[in-house]
């Protein structure tokens, strides 16, 4: 069996959010199954990767809005494999701009990633179409099938389209469609899409693959409904049994900890202790410190309940620290707490990024905060538990499935300040007793490499396979 991933990202080469960190991590896991696998990105000029460990693969010609362009593959070995194959497209016109920093304007991201589909059907094609499954992941990669479809009809490789993040969509421009060479009326399901005005990325992708996921089980099914479906609900009905619900997994590689369930207590502790002083806050350890790291997005992440449960974490006497950064305006607000004598020694908020930082954050805490509206599958949850800092997660997505409810957790219902308020007095009763010790050791037990999940994949590609071929 062999597999090409193509994504926008692939940690550590070039990582933007969780998707890199998927893509990074599940090639790995599968080649200890036996399945070989290759990731093919786009060679975006702030990809780490040593020059002199790059070989220059193939030169693609690639059909595009009229012109030929070309396409230079080159090739690293991913970063903790034997032998995954990391295939950069280069074209310094077309891959020049996009990342966390420099964001490009929607118009031009759908041009570069359109770019980068016809891109990758080219380089498929060159490889002697010898992969039996063509893993997509997320908007960036909606066009792949229709143009495999078109330049190799029934031979084609098997589709599998994973949805990591449902809103975003990857909405613009229809020309796109000729620009990658799509001939309109060939396409009926783009055709429909592009009837409204505009084209979309993503609806594409989950319409045209053989087969689709998301990162949770849960998020599976809730992307069947009106209030997490971003109006493709009813698309996603209609494919309903041919989607699939996989976890992530986490690369426990990355996380070193000195301590496991048997001998928590003190090294967290002077872990806490640490982290209080570099913080500057009191450093009272009776007092529960609750955390948050990760994005500062309002849509997603539910730091406005964060915000407003603040003053009642520190008014019942805990403290709480936050890593991240992302929306300015709210990055604004947090820092006002600071400002305040009467919460200064109890609150710190830190809107930058710093991996090290986060580590001691994790090993510090007693609580990790994780109010999502929406979440495909979250990490920080799985992380915080890999330290022993208790995750108080909305019941939703990837959250609900991996935290449990008073074992290793706790979870709330509704995005509603006072239910995570409630959730955060319940974890603070408890905090000095048995049961909270309990629960910690029961989190640092908890295992979610991604060996479990990536069998779940080889399993989903083998029948990917067996569709393909009982349909042909
Ligand atoms: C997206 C989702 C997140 C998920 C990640 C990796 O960033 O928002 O929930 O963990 O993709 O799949």
């Amino acid at each position: 069996m062999k597999i090409l991933l193509v994504a926008a990202e692939v940690a550590p080469i070039i990582k933007m959010g969780g998707l890199g960190d998927v893509i990074g991590s599940l090639p790995i896991a599968l080649e200890d199954l036996g399945v070989a696998c290759d990731v093919v990105v786009p060679y975006f000029p702030f990809a780490k990767v040593e020059s002199s460990r790059l070989v220059k693969h193939l030169e693609l010609q690639v059909p595009y809005g009229g012109q030929t362009h070309q396409v230079n593959v080159y090739t690293a070995l991913l970063p903790g494999s034997r032998e995954v194959r990391v295939h950069l497209l280069q074209n310094d016109n077309m891959f020049h701009g996009h990342s966390k920093t420099w964001k490009l304007q929607n118009e031009q991201e759908l041009e570069v990633f359109s770019f980068f589909d016809r891109a990758v059907v080219e380089f498929v094609k060159a490889s002697f179409n010898l992969y039996d499954v063509v893993h997509c992941h997320d908007w960036h990669t909606g066009l792949v099938t229709h143009l495999l479809q078109d330049e190799l009809g029934r031979e084609r490789p098997g589709t599998l389209f994973t949805v990591h993040n449902l809103l975003y969509q990857g909405i613009g421009d229809p020309t796109i469609v000729r620009n990658v060479g799509i001939v309109p009326g060939d396409h009926p399901l783009i055709d429909w899409d592009v009837s409204d005005g505009d084209l979309n990325m993503i609806q594409q992708g989950i319409t045209s693959s053989d087969f689709i996921n998301t990162v949770s089980e849960t998020y599976r099914d809730e992307i069947m409904t009106a209030e997490f479906g971003g109006g493709l609900e009813d698309i996603l009905q209609n494919r309903e049994s041919h989607t699939f619900g996989i976890l992530n997994g986490i690369d426990y590689k990355m996380f070193p900890r000195s301590y496991d369930s048997t001998d928590w207590q003190e090294k967290k502790n002077s872990a806490k202790n640490a982290l209080l002083h570099k913080l500057n806050l009191s450093t009272d350890l009776t007092k529960p410190l609750y955390a948050f790291v990760g994005r500062m997005d309002p849509h997603q992440k539910g730091i406005d309940l964060i915000y407003s449960a603040l003053p009642e974490i520190v008014a019942k006497g805990g403290q709480f620290v936050l890593l991240g950064s992302g929306n300015a305006e709210w990055e604004e607000k947090f820092k006002e707490f600071t400002k305040s004598n009467a919460m200064k020694n109890d609150v710190s908020i830190n809107t930058l990024f710093d991996p090290k930082l986060a580590i001691e954050i994790y090993s510090g805490s007693d609580f990790l905060i994780a109010p999502s509206r929406y979440e495909p599958c979250g990490l920080i949850q799985l992380i915080a538990m890999w330290y022993g800092s208790l995750p108080i997660v909305r019941a939703t997505g990837g959250l609900k499935d991996t935290v449990t409810e008073e074992v290793t957790g706790y979870l709330f219902e509704k995005y509603d300040a006072s239910e995570l308020i409630a959730a955060i007095g319940k974890s603070m009763n408890r905090y000095t007793t048995p049961e909270h010790k309990q629960m910690v050791s029961n989190a640092l037990n908890k295992d979610f490499s991604w060996t479990k999940s990536a069998k779940k994949y080889q399993e989903l590609y083998q029948k990917l396979i067996d569709f393909r071929r009982s349909n042909a």
